[in-house]
């Protein structure tokens, strides 16, 4: 494992990791002092959102970045929307013309295909988050995925990771200044599907509507047939 300082992150960088959000989570088991970046070159167990797993071949981005939540007054929904954005931004670096998306609630598509996947997860009784990113540099796992080699990229996995550790501090000291007005403004610009029919599926079951809006909570608002509003959280998982 090698260590790296950068941009206020203390960088681990591994060969090979279950997940690094198993890693990232085992650390704080055995306690941190700064906030700090896990990252390794390739995934034997990585993991998506619900339950899914996220095939992770040598050549792409897999990262967790481990920050201090304290500094950010518990508003995890609104986490999410800095990440994606700072996502968005890193890619956007290095892919000068595409089409870049933000799908609810936390992923990054380049002309409709998704290119990165973000999971938030959280050790209880902590003020330490753990947000994990993928971004497809080299391999688009999926039919439904693209990857920055598709658009002529070629970029190191750390040469991108701190585009996206650079992006990321300089949004969420935006986010912290100023507040999610803003934020939400930078994500809506660029929603996917926005104020087209969407469907969600909560706990088996499906709702469907257009996608009316992200309230100032950063909910997402769904407007059902009969004209009534659904509200949705993005959850922590
Ligand atoms: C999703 O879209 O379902 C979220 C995917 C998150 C994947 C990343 S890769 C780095 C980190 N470690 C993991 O095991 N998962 C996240």
């Amino acid at each position: 494992m090698v260590h790296e300082a950068f941009e206020g992150f203390d960088i681990h960088h591994y060969m090979e990791v279950s997940s690094t959000n198993e890693e990232a989570l085992d650390l704080l088991e055995k306690g941190i002092s700064s906030e700090t970046v896990i990252v390794a070159n390739k995934q034997t167990e990585g993991r998506g959102r619900t339950g899914k797993s996220w095939i992770s071949p040598e050549g792409n981005l897999y990262t967790s970045l481990i920050i201090d939540q304290a500094k950010d007054i518990n508003r995890l929904t609104e986490l999410t929307f800095v990440t994606a954005i700072a996502v968005g931004n890193a890619i956007q670096s290095s892919i000068n013309s595409c089409n870049i998306q933000y799908k609810w609630p936390n992923d990054v598509l380049v002309d409709g295909k998704k290119i990165s996947g973000i999971l938030l997860e959280k050790k209880s009784n902590t003020n330490w988050l753990v947000i994990g990113i993928g971004i497809n540099i080299n391999h688009a796992p999926l039919s439904t995925a693209t990857c920055m080699g598709d658009y002529g990229v070629s970029v190191s996995n750390i040469d991108l990771l701190k585009e996206l550790i650079i992006n990321f501090n300089k949004v969420r000291k935006q986010w912290l200044s100023s507040g999610f007005y803003a934020i939400r403004e930078m994500w809506l610009k660029r929603a996917f599907k926005l104020n087209e029919q969407i469907s969600i599926k909560l706990a088996d079951k499906l709702y469907e509507g257009i996608f009316a809006n992200i309230n100032e909570n950063g909910r997402l608002v769904l407007q059902q047939k009969n004209g009534s509003l659904i509200y949705f959280d993005t959850g922590i998982l």
